[in-house]
């Protein structure tokens, strides 16, 4: 007992006994004093218990009182408050008078709209905004927010650099381990409300009534927290589990035993959300298999789970094994022509660009394409391509470039307007990435990485934000206030910095071959062509770049034709995404003054530079950030900079033994 006594006293002294390791993530604002008596709940309920909790943790002592009330409560109707348009999820909160005295209303159509509603007033009161006068309102613009986990039955993530898989497969279904409880809380409060457990490379064993029994526990974890549980489903399991002879989705078999698979499911989770698919891609079993269309297998597992209201996310992600086409044309090619014949229960799957998560990749000529589907665009959180879990990188540039880039197909209409589904009516509307989270202490290996899960939820649930103002906001909720402006200074041009030490000027897929990290663009000699870097530059004496052109691919004519006038000719076509559409001379003028071959020297040079301006920036902020986040920052930005080196050099000392150019005067040249 004394020595308990004693290190109470030790711990009183010196704060908490656990470092600042980032576990808390963004939500680390304390009230001063947990002050429950300060919120009124009009009709309790286990979500609105959750709302009331979270404010009594973080609540300022400059608000003296907050209501949870229902718009159906009488004395909000009394308010005659604009709460027509919030449908089911959307909130309005507002300085009120109640019953003669002001209190800040937390209101909305359902208990979730209310938990959502009290994490928009704290991030409100966190990011700087006054606790008077009060007048938040939002409805999400797309439906399903949701997080793919790549995770494996084995405990590792495919692609995952933030340690082994949150869910404990082993421990599960009878242990409920805490952790899970933080992942849905942390989501909730950005508005993520799905999660699919288990890798898109799926096994069939992830469908069997043990790991379903798993899956239920997790989902019973996330309910309060307005979050449903999906799962990747196998396209053979009616063969590896039924013990049937086809996975043919015309068989009536088949069809029957996925029937029966969702009824034993929904058994299960009543409110699972149905399944994720990756067919015929990079050896994934599908349709295909059987000369029948993606629609028909999609439309056959979408009638399995359409009785319980479920979906089914379909991936377009097809990366044949066989398919000679341009890699960048294959999921338009195989899906515009299926347009029309998808059933209303089914999510057509898009990846941001039309390859796979480069670094900067032109949007996915889909969007806009399909205008009889909802299109899901599918964004990678984790950075597979982008140094992992070390360099900097904020992704928010990378997926509002992609959100507000013009189809070209109408007037004005941009990607994120494709995807909300409000022009053409649908019903079903979603947004997919790829999850960054492990069992790391910090989720996302990195303090920074916490900012792109962050950007996404808040992405999906208004595709119209900045960047810019989620990084201040996330900036504001992750540190001290006084480093919100270096943050965000730091954030703005990291991804671009990625870009420029990577490959520059619409260079994609110039890296180390399997493991996807570090440079390697003079790979040639892997079996099948596509798997090498040579592939994709195209480099030789003369040029470097891929002509997709009508000379070349014709990969232009999937976009709308004024884009595809655009790319038709290197002077219209942005800097950017120049040596994505175009094979060029390295002599080839470009507008900034330099001939390519120099633009892309100072492209890479100005990418190294601007990793050391990060460093430099960071030191600036060691006084106002904890010790343990501060270093693990600054040595990754060490990491960072040795990297973005190596890229650097070893990338033009390979162009330069194929095009035999001297750099330009005064550049350094290759270590
Ligand atoms: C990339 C990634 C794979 C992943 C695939 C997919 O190719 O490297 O690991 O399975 O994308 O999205 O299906």
């Amino acid at each position: 007992a004394t020595a308990l006594a004693g290190l109470a006293m030790v711990a009183a002294a010196t704060g908490p006994a656990f470092a600042e390791d980032g576990y808390r993530l963004w939500l680390r604002q304390q009230a001063p004093v947990p002050a429950p008596d300060r919120i009124a709940v009009t009709a309790p309920s286990p979500k609105l218990a959750l709302a009331r909790a979270e404010l009594a943790r973080a609540l300022p002592a400059t608000v003296a009182s907050v209501t949870l009330a229902r718009s159906d409560d009488p004395r909000v109707v009394h308010l005659r408050l604009p709460t027509r348009s919030l449908g089911d999820e959307g909130y309005l909160v507002r300085t009120v008078t109640l019953d003669g005295a002001a209190t800040i209303l937390v209101t909305g159509h359902s208990d979730r709209a209310i938990l959502y509603g009290s994490f928009a007033l704290l991030r409100h009161l966190a990011t700087g905004g006054a606790a008077s006068g009060i007048a938040l309102s939002s409805t999400p613009r797309v439906k399903l927010r949701v997080l793919d986990h790549w995770d494996n039955l084995d405990g590792s993530v495919e692609r995952g650099y933030a340690g082994a898989s949150l869910w404990d497969w082993w421990t599960l279904p009878d242990f409920r381990d805490p952790r899970y409880t933080d992942y849905a809380r942390a989501n909730a409060s950005i508005g993520i409300n799905g999660t699919v457990l288990n890798n898109v490379n799926a096994k069939a064993d992830s469908l069997t009534a043990p790991y379903i029994a798993k899956a239920a526990t997790l989902a019973d974890v996330f309910r309060p927290w307005g979050i449903k549980v999906y799962l990747s489903a196998r396209f053979s399991a009616p063969i590896e589990l039924g013990g049937l002879k086809t996975a043919d989705p015309r068989d009536p078999a088949v069809a029957a035993w996925w029937r029966s698979k969702a009824d034993e499911i929904y058994r299960a989770i009543p409110d699972f959300g149905g399944f994720l698919v990756k067919a015929n891609s990079e050896g994934q079993p599908g349709p295909r298999d059987y000369n029948a269309t993606h629609a028909d297998g999609a439309n056959m597992l979408a009638r399995a789970v359409a009785p319980h209201g479920g979906v089914v996310m379909w991936r377009a992600f097809v990366y044949a094994d066989t398919d000679p086409e341009d890699r960048a044309k294959q999921a338009y090619t195989e899906f515009r022509p299926l347009d029309g014949s998808f059933d209303d229960n089914v999510l057509v799957q898009v990846k941001n660009g039309p390859i796979d998560f480069q670094p900067r990749e032109p949007f996915h000529p889909l969007f806009g394409a399909m205008p009889k589907t909802p299109l899901m665009p599918e964004f990678q959180i984790t950075r597979e391509y982008l140094g992992f879990a070390t360099h900097l990188a904020y992704l928010g540039p990378l997926f509002t470039e992609v959100l507000d880039a013009q189809t070209g197909r109408r007037p004005d209409q941009t990607v994120a307007d494709v995807i909300d589904g409000r022009a053409d009516h649908h019903a079903l509307s979603g947004m997919a990435g790829v999850a960054n989270i492990g069992r790391d202490r910090d989720w996302s290996g990195s303090t920074f990485n916490q900012a792109n899960w962050y950007a996404f939820g808040r992405l999906a649930w208004d595709p119209g934000l900045s960047a810019r103002d989620i990084a201040r906001e996330w900036a504001l909720q992750t540190f001290d206030a006084r480093a919100a402006d270096t943050v965000v200074a730091m954030m703005m041009p990291s991804r671009e910095a990625v870009v420029d030490y990577t490959g520059p000027l619409g260079l994609a897929h110039l890296m180390g071959t399997s493991a996807h990290y570090g440079p390697a663009p003079w790979v040639s000699d892997l079996q099948r062509p596509e798997w090498n870097p040579v592939y994709y530059h195209r480099a030789d004496r003369q040029g470097i770049g891929f002509d997709r052109t009508a000379s070349g691919s014709d990969a232009i004519a999937q976009y709308a034709p004024s884009l595809a006038r655009r790319y038709a000719d290197p002077q219209t076509t942005p800097l950017d995404e120049l040596l994505w559409f175009h094979h060029l001379p390295w002599t080839y003028a470009l507008s900034t003054g330099r001939t390519l071959w120099d633009e892309m020297v100072h492209r890479y040079d100005a990418g190294v530079a601007a990793v050391a301006v990060m460093a430099r920036e960071w030191d600036t902020l060691k006084p106002v950030v904890d010790a343990e986040r501060w270093q693990k920052t600054a040595t990754f930005l060490q990491i960072q900079q040795r990297e973005a080196q190596w890229w650097r050099d070893a990338s033009l000392a390979y162009w330069m033994s194929i095009n035999g150019l001297p750099l330009p005067v005064g550049v350094t040249p290759p270590a």
